[in-house]
């Protein structure tokens, strides 16, 4: 594969679950010679290239050049996806024909998409140990496991009208016939390379078995699952691990749960960040004061996908301010702060863009539509620093099958390049 858009798909596919992210991205950074720092010990640091991981689905790596370091330059992403999440007990026995799994939703995905295509499980398994401790297990059952099918149109005349999904009565997906009885948690475990009965819980999620892919007239178009925000998340990632040396310390983070508000001891409102940078002062033996010296000489990039303008929705989008697939990064804007961009951030970030020669554009919400919101003003929260709120544009944001622009990914991992060289 020759291209980052490329390697960027193959990412996503082998990343069914935020774990899976964090595992593929500690795989590549330990060939790169980066030490992986645990949190429940001490740190004593020299210059070097490090990684820390919190509940094995958020990531800080960083780079220290010197001791006399100026400022945390940072990228900031997110590892998970809106998906169905297995709930416990999910085997559901129906018309002693069918055996159902019980789901509920995990942030606030597009339903229709999910019907009607095979789908499997992936996530975490906790499993007992031989010294009577347990440990964290990756899973991928990695075949077409389920489907959700959809009420036929003739018992739905509506159906094209008034599109509804209620997630207990919908969603659930089909897992076998009747003689599938009590063997979900056999696939499970087989897939793992596990014992049924040592699994002591369980984190499991559905996801999309169709492949990403390049579409469009010229190729111009890029379809996955998960591009909101593993596109972003790797593009960044290849940025980081290509830049040069500077008198700054470069950090990569991946935090989990942005899609249910970033609220978790992973996500971006925790201390997660806070107390890396503070480990990273302290542990290469600098004062309190060089602390807040630094993060006053710091800038965040908190970076996830943008809505570009839809065809068949243009009024939809801003009448000014509507991105592009292929048209570069876009920098997000609004004024009461749900993305953090300021003049100020966004000149900073314009200036990397032109010295990385690419292109980027501008968002913002229509003035009478509340829009979403992201990482960046939470992570301000914690550790307040300039920073710009970007993304690349995509379609069907949160539909398990989301298109972007084939080019883009290439521009942020440019200007990500760029923008931790400066
Ligand atoms: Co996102």
């Amino acid at each position: 594969m020759n291209n980052v858009t490329e390697r960027m798909l193959a990412f996503i596919d082998g990343s069914p679950t935020c774990f899976h992210v964090i595992d593929n991205l500690k795989k590549e950074l330990t060939s790169k010679g980066y030490k992986e720092l645990k949190e429940n010990e001490e740190w004593k640091l020299e210059p070097g290239r490090f990684f820390v991981t919190r509940n094995d689905s958020s990531i800080i790596s960083f780079r220290i050049p010197k001791k006399e370091f100026k400022g945390f330059y940072m990228i900031a992403s997110h590892s998970d996806s809106p998906s169905f999440k297995i709930k416990e007990n999910p085997e559901m026995e129906e018309v002693s024909a069918y055996i159902r799994l019980n789901i509920e939703k995990y942030g606030g995905m597009l339903c229709a998409p999910w019907f009607d295509r095979p789908l499997s499980v992936a996530g975490r398994l906790i499993v007992r140990d031989k010294k009577d401790g347990f440990e964290s297990k990756l899973v991928n059952v990695d075949r077409n496991l389920l489907m959700i099918p959809s009420l036929a149109i003739h018992m739905n005349r509506d159906a094209n009208s008034t599109a509804k999904y209620n997630p207990q009565v919908d969603c659930l997906p089909l897992f076998g016939d009747i003689s599938a009885k009590g063997k979900f948690f056999d696939v499970v475990a087989k897939a793992a390379g596990v014992k049924k009965e040592d699994i002591l819980s369980h984190d499991l999620f559905l996801y999309n078995r169709v492949k990403p892919t390049f579409w469009g007239a010229n190729n111009e178009y890029i379809a996955s699952s998960r591009l909101d925000d593993q596109e972003c998340v790797y593009a960044t990632f290849e940025g980081f691990l290509e830049a040069k040396e500077t008198e700054n310390t470069v950090l990569h983070c991946v935090f989990d749960n942005e899609e249910v508000g970033s609220g978790t001891k992973q996500g971006a409102d925790s201390t997660f960040l806070k107390d890396t940078l503070l480990r990273i002062n302290e542990g290469i033996g600098r004062t309190n004061q060089q602390y807040f010296t630094a993060v006053a000489n710091s800038f965040m990039v908190s970076a996830d996908n943008a809505h570009a303008v839809h065809p068949n929705y243009k009024d939809k989008a801003d009448p000014v301010n509507r991105p592009k697939m292929n048209g570069g990064i876009v920098i997000k804007y609004n004024a009461n702060q749900k993305y953090t961009t300021d003049a100020v951030s966004a000149a900073k970030f314009k200036l990397v863009c032109e010295k990385a020669k690419v292109p980027y554009q501008t968002f913002t919400n229509r003035a009478d539509v509340p829009g979403g919101s992201t990482l960046g003003n939470i992570s301000a929260a914690q550790v307040s620093v300039d920073t710009v709120d970007i993304g690349l544009a995509q379609l069907a944001m949160h539909s398990p099958y989301e298109s972007a622009g084939s080019r883009d990914c290439e521009y942020l991992a440019e200007a990500s390049r760029t923008f931790f060289e400066s």
